[in-house]
């Protein structure tokens, strides 16, 4: 299914290896993880029928349905982070409003009924190239109702630029995206919207958080030599402020209509 490894490892391996990682799954900056988690509450209108596309352990499905009311469908390719996500929504008593399945993309199937909202995390970076990637984020409109919305909060390169010019004003290494992940260029998936499914809007969703981790932070540590902390004081205060102060950071929410 995929062909990419580092170190022999391929993708694929590299998500089963960290189904088991609790709220660090997905990524290790949980922090980071939960400011995208509070932009889909914020987001995502309460009672709505959503897909996320590579649910990993299924905490994103868990919160929209405990504080938004909302039920839906999550699938991933990878046979543990299913497995955690089964277990996770067992025991938040939510097995009447999830349902979970075991699925690759591209496409991303439209088996399971019409959704009024789709939204992938990080998930389509993990495709290997551009085609791949764009089969996917088109195919998302298969699975929605006329007027509903997907939320693509991928990486993109332009957000990495930016936080990268001030790392190296500050003499910090610049930021690459990960083996596993090949991030997006903004101005070619807007390229990418026909009249049917476009994209209304781009959200700098971690832009304030990403310019204080990792630029401020990462400085301050350099400079007392102390070892960088995801839940520094400075990142938990950043996770707080509104996110959208520039526009750092490679996560950005890209808002697409189905029309
Ligand atoms: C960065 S993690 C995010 C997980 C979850 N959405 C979250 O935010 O915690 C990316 C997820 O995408 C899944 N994934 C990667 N490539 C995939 C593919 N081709 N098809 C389906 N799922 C995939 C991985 O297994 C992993 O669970």
């Amino acid at each position: 299914m995929t062909a990419a490894v580092s170190g022999g490892q391929s993708i694929l391996a590299f998500w089963d290896e960290r189904a088991a990682l609790g709220d660090r799954a997905g990524t290790n900056d949980f922090v980071l993880t939960g400011i995208e988690q509070r932009f889909l509450v914020d987001t995502v209108p309460k009672g709505s029928r959503v897909l996320d596309i590579g649910c990993g352990n299924g905490a994103s499905l868990i919160r929209l349905a405990a504080d938004n009311d909302c039920r839906g469908v999550g699938f991933d390719f990878s046979a543990k982070m299913i497995e955690a996500a089964a277990a996770a929504v067992d025991e938040a008593g939510l097995g009447h409003a999830i349902a979970l399945h075991r699925r690759p993309v591209p496409p991303v199937p439209n088996e399971w009924g019409a959704f009024d909202l789709a939204f992938s995390q990080r998930c389509l970076i993990n495709l290997e190239t551009r085609a791949a990637q764009k089969a996917a984020a088109l195919s998302v409109a298969d699975t929605l109702k006329p007027g509903g919305r997907y939320l693509m909060i991928e990486c993109f390169n332009d957000g990495g630029e930016e936080t990268n010019l001030l790392r190296r004003r500050f003499g910090l290494e610049p930021i690459a995206a990960p083996w596993h992940n090949l991030f997006f260029d903004l101005a070619e998936v807007k390229s990418w919207s026909t009249p049917d499914f476009y994209v209304e809007r781009v959200i700098h969703i971690s832009s304030t958080y990403h310019f204080l981790s990792r630029v401020v932070y990462a400085k301050l540590a350099q400079q007392s030599g102390a070892p960088l902390r995801y839940d520094s004081d400075i990142n938990l205060l950043a996770a707080q402020l509104p996110q959208e102060i520039g526009e750092f950071g490679p996560v950005k929410a890209c808002i697409w209509r189905k029309a």
